[in-house]
């Protein structure tokens, strides 16, 4: 009698490890299995289903995973649906160390509902250690970020962000924007990602000290970006600590005007470093301190390439620009009148009278005879520039832009298309939504409901 049970447990044990949960789960029950499922537990979705959340799903005990069943590649990734609130993920609260998130895509929702004020897409870090985000897709999130890693009581620390495709976040619209990956948590790792079509910074570094930020893409294929990647805020790691943060071999994309998508897809900062390139003197005297931003390669459309100001015991060395390149934009009616009256669109821009401790070294073009120099100028809140005419942009075989006021420069940006840009990023991002495989769902379905009532009833028999 017990050997057959044991064997008929054993086999349903089997069976059911491999079961996902499928989307006909309310949020409600979703949220159950992981707040039943205690430390350790995989949260499994269902390959192809969508899940429409009206809450956020939150992890609730350490090492919990959640993930599509099998992890698959691309658009066969679960998809978890804002339906309710802004956000589709929580691990931020405390006692959530190791939790990992990973090959689902979040739907924010944006577009079929309003923006909204609240939380990001996907809320993780908090005062917790060692979570993983990887192989997750997240686009059109309602609020300010696709993905927020946020810094709790400054104790959040080695949260790595990988191998994920982000955006579109936000709109271009003046306010409506989003970020791209938000990053608030020490020590940790962005990198190996793209990021399309964020519309405010494609990754915001909030200081987070000790963390790098490596190889990802980061492009403006049919969106304004405002910056590129930054190293401005001041808060939460006051003042502006950026000690042993590092930006590296990052590739950064401006549009390109040899598509009719792309008109108006300007990044107006590709790198942007020091709390004044972005808030004016809003913050004062503040300073961001201590960063490294090396080895990053910027192609495309820009008002800016790098900027800096405002900023003490940075390097800001060995990066370059590849390809065809313009540093475009019109002032806007935004831009500072008067003595903070922003420099020209240029390469590479220093307001050395606001650094201290920095080294800068030239951007390395193909050509060296081409190399781009620092200029010294005003650089204060440097995203009021706007979108020039489409004549203006860098196009296959087009005429770049080159500012006419900009005499600083060792070298005009641009006298002619250096290469044909590569077109092939744009298709990176397109609103592909999960297809749906009606005879898997269907025995997906079957196969957790009926096993896991078997199972059930197979173990009380086995105990009793
Ligand atoms: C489950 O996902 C499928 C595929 O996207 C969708 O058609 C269906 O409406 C979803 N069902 C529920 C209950 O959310
Ligand atoms: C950081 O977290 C990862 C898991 O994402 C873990 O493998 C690694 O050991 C952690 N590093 C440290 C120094 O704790
Ligand atoms: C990161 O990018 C740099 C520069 O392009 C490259 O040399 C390096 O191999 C990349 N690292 C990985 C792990 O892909
Ligand atoms: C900045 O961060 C570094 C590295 O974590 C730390 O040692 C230093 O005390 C911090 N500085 C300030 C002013 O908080
Ligand atoms: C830094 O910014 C904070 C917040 O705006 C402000 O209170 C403080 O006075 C500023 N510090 C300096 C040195 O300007
Ligand atoms: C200058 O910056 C470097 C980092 O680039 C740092 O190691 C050094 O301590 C700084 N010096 C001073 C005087 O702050
Ligand atoms: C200028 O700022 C105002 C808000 O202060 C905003 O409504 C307007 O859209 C901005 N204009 C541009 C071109 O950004
Ligand atoms: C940089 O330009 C400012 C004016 O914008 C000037 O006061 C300052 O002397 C210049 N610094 C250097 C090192 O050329
Ligand atoms: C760019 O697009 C054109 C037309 O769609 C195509 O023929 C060409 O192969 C593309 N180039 C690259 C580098 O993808």
């Amino acid at each position: 009698m017990r050997i057959p049970q044991s064997l008929a447990v054993l086999t349903l044990l089997t069976l059911t490890s491999g079961a996902c949960l499928p989307n006909s789960t309310s949020s409600t029950a979703l949220q159950a299995a992981l707040t039943q499922g205690g430390a350790g537990y995989v949260l499994s979705l269902c390959p192809n289903e969508v899940y429409d959340l009206s809450q956020p799903l939150a992890f609730a005990s350490p090492d919990q995973e959640i993930s599509t069943e099998g992890y698959p590649a691309g658009s066969a990734r679960a998809v978890l649906r804002v339906v309710g609130g802004t956000s589709a993920v929580s691990g931020t609260r405390a006692g959530l160390d190791g939790a990992r998130l990973r090959y689902v895509q979040v739907d924010g929702n944006r577009g079929a509902l309003p923006p909204a004020t609240g939380a990001a897409a996907i809320e993780m870090g908090g005062n917790n250690a060692n979570q993983l985000i990887e192989h997750v897709r997240s686009y059109d999130a309602r609020a300010w970020s696709c993905l927020h890693v946020a810094e709790g009581d400054l104790r959040c620390t080695n949260t790595t962000v990988q191998y994920c495709d982000v955006g579109p976040c936000g709109q271009a619209d003046f306010g409506a924007w989003a970020d791209g990956i938000s990053l608030s948590c020490r020590d940790s790792a962005v990198q190996f990602n793209t990021v399309t079509d964020a519309t405010d910074g494609g990754v915001v570094v909030f200081g987070a000290p000790g963390s790098v930020v490596r190889n990802n893409t980061i492009q403006a294929v049919t969106r304004p970006m405002l910056g590129g990647i930054n190293l401005v805020d001041v808060v939460p790691w006051v003042p502006g600590n950026y000690t042993h943060t590092q930006v590296l071999d990052n590739a950064i994309s401006g549009g390109f005007g040899d598509a009719a998508s792309a008109a108006g897809a300007l990044v107006k900062v590709g790198i942007a470093i020091g709390p004044r390139v972005w808030f004016g003197d809003k913050y004062g005297a503040n300073v961001s301190t201590g960063g490294v931003v090396r080895g990053n390669v910027l192609r495309g459309a820009f008002s800016f390439g790098i900027a800096v100001a405002s900023a003490d015991s940075f390097v800001v060395a060995d990066n370059s620009f590849a390809g065809e390149v313009a540093f475009i934009g019109d002032i806007g009616p935004n831009c500072t009148q008067g003595a903070l009256a922003p420099h020209p669109p240029t390469a590479l821009l220093a307001d050395l009278a606001t650094l201290t401790n920095v080294t800068l070294t030239p951007g390395i073009s193909p050509t060296p005879a081409d190399d781009f120099a620092f200029v010294n100028g005003t650089a204060s809140a440097l995203t009021c520039f706007i979108p020039p005419k489409a004549a203006a942009w860098p196009a296959g075989q087009g005429v770049p832009a080159v500012s006419p006021v900009d005499t600083g420069a060792s070298q005009t940006p641009t006298s002619a298309p250096r290469t044909t840009p590569s077109n092939s990023t744009a298709t990176a991002s397109a609103h592909s939504t999960a297809t749906v495989n009606s005879a898997a769902r269907a025995i997906a379905h079957s196969n957790c409901l009926t096993i896991a009532h078997l199972l059930l009833i197979t173990a009380t028999l086995f105990i009793n």
